[in-house]
C-alpha cells in the first residue's frame, strides 16, 4: 500500500485552485503613507485597510511603542501565567472593560486565536454552538475545535436562527455572531440575538473586531449602539488590529468569565504573551479612539459620499453603513479583472473571490478610512464609472 504523500496533495490542490483561477497572490507593499501604498513600484490609493479611524501610523502610538520597547524591550518573554503579563498589559485590559462597560477583559495574541479561546473553552464535545453562516472563519474553527455540534443558520435568518436554537434545547449552547461581517459590512440583528439568547437560554457571543471604535458612543462599539448592556450580551470579543490599527484581541465580560478563561482557555495558557511595547500602542490606540469622534464623523461622511456614487452609477452595492463597503461582482473572473483595471487606474481594491465568499458571490471589497479625503473617493468612483461604461455593467442587475 503506498501512502499519500501529504505535500504532494497539497501542491495539487494548489494546482486546481490555479486552474480555476482562484489562487491567492501575497502582494508585498514597499512603502506607505497614509493611505497612500507603493505596489509593485506603482503609487496606489488603497480601499483595502482596517485601519477604519487611521491609527495605524499615529504619532502617539509610535511614541508609546517607542518608549515601551525601552522599559519593557522587545518581546513579553512568557506566556501571561508564566511571567509574561506586564503592568502595560493589565493597564491595557482595564482600560478595554472600561471602554466597553465590562467588568473585566482578557488580552489574546490575535482575534483568531481570541474566537478560538473562547469557544473552546466554553464548549465541549457533543454541544451545540448556533452561528451565522457568513460568521469569521475563527469562530467557526473555534466551534469544530471543541467537538460542539456546529449548526449554521442563513445570514442574518433569525427565524433559521430560531430553529437551531429549538432543536438544540437538549444541550448547554452557544449563540455567536459576527456584529459586523468582514466581507459583507452588514451589522447582525444583536437585540434579536440577545432575545434569542435569553428566550432558548443559550449563552451569547457577539465578535465586533469590526464595530469596535467605529461604531457607539466613544467608538465603544455595535453592543453600545444597539444599546445592549452587559447582562444581555454576556461575552463580547474584539480585536486591536482593525480600527485601533494595532494588533491582538480581547475577551471582555463578567470576572467570571474571565477566570474561566485564564484557568481553560488553551489559545490564552499555552502561547507567549503579546510584545509589551503593542499593548503600550494599543492603550494609546483606546484612548485616541475614545475621543475620535471627529474621524468618526469623517468616516460618515466617505461612506455616504461614497454609497451615494456608487448609486448614482448603478452599482451593485450591498447592504451596509459601516465602512466596508462592497461591490457585489459575481464571478470570481469579473472580480479579479476588476480588481486589476482599478489597480492600473492607481487604485488598490482587492477581489474577494471562493472560497473566502461562497461560489458566484465574488466581490471588491471597498474598505473605508477616516485618512481618505473627498477627492480620493471621487477619483476612486470616476475609476469606477470608466470601469462600467468600458466593460460589462457591475450593476444591481448581474
Ligand atoms: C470578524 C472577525 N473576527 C476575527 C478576526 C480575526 O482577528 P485577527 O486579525 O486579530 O486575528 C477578524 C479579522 O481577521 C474578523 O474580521
Amino acid at each position: 500500500m503506498s501512502r499519500t504523500d501529504l505535500i504532494q496533495r497539497l501542491a495539487q490542490r494548489q494546482s486546481e485552485r490555479a486552474r480555476n483561477g482562484l489562487l491567492r497572490r501575497l502582494r508585498t507593499v514597499e512603502a506607505i503613507d497614509s493611505t497612500t501604498i507603493i505596489l509593485a513600484g506603482q503609487r496606489l490609493c488603497s480601499f483595502a485597510s482596517n485601519d477604519y479611524l487611521g491609527l495605524a501610523a499615529h504619532p502617539d502610538l509610535r511614541q508609546a511603542l517607542i518608549e515601551a520597547a525601552r522599559d519593557w524591550g522587545v518581546g513579553a518573554t512568557a506566556a501571561h501565567l508564566l511571567g509574561g503579563h506586564r503592568a502595560v498589559h493589565a493597564e491595557l485590559e482595564e482600560e478595554l472593560a472600561d471602554w466597553t462597560g465590562r467588568e473585566r477583559a482578557l488580552l489574546f495574541s490575535t482575534g483568531f486565536m481570541a474566537n478560538l479561546g473562547v469557544t473552546d473553552a466554553l464548549l465541549k464535545y457533543g454541544e451545540s454552538c448556533v452561528q451565522d453562516r457568513l460568521n469569521h472563519a475563527s469562530l467557526l474553527d473555534g466551534a469544530r475545535l471543541s467537538g460542539a455540534h456546529l449548526k449554521r443558520y442563513p445570514h442574518l435568518d433569525m427565524d433559521g436562527a430560531a430553529r437551531q436554537l429549538a432543536r438544540s434545547t437538549a444541550t448547554p449552547t452557544l449563540l455567536a455572531s459576527d456584529a459586523v461581517f468582514s466581507m459583507d459590512g452588514d451589522i447582525a440583528p444583536l437585540s434579536q440575538l440577545a432575545d434569542l439568547g435569553a428566550r432558548y437560554q443559550a449563552t451569547l457571543l457577539i465578535d465586533d473586531a469590526h464595530g469596535l471604535g467605529v461604531l457607539g458612543e466613544q467608538g465603544a462599539g455595535s453592543l453600545i449602539a444597539a444599546g445592549l448592556p452587559a447582562t444581555q450580551v454576556p461575552i463580547l470579543m474584539a480585536t486591536l488590529g482593525k480600527a485601533l490599527g494595532v494588533c491582538g484581541a480581547f475577551v471582555a465580560g463578567s470576572a467570571e468569565l474571565i477566570e474561566g478563561l485564564g484557568q481553560f482557555s488553551r489559545p490564552y495558557i499555552y502561547t507567549t504573551a503579546m510584545p509589551p511595547a503593542l499593548a503600550a500602542a494599543s492603550l494609546a490606540a483606546v484612548r485616541l479612539a475614545r475621543g475620535a469622534d471627529e474621524r468618526r464623523e469623517n468616516l460618515q461622511r466617505r461612506i455616504t459620499q461614497f454609497r451615494h456614487g456608487a448609486q448614482q452609477l448603478g452599482l451593485a452595492l450591498l447592504d451596509s453603513s459601516t465602512p466596508i463597503q462592497p461591490l457585489w461582482v459575481g464571478e470570481a473572473a469579473t472580480a479579479l479583472a476588476w480588481s486589476q483595471a482599478l489597480e492600473k487606474a492607481g487604485f488598490y481594491v482587492p477581489a474577494i473571490r471562493p472560497p473566502t465568499v461562497a461560489v458566484g458571490q465574488a466581490r471588491l471589497r471597498v474598505a473605508l478610512s477616516a485618512q481618505h479625503d473627498y477627492t480620493e473617493v471621487e477619483q476612486l468612483l470616476d475609476a469606477l464609472a470608466d470601469l462600467a461604461r468600458s466593460t460589462a455593467p457591475l450593476t444591481g442587475e448581474n
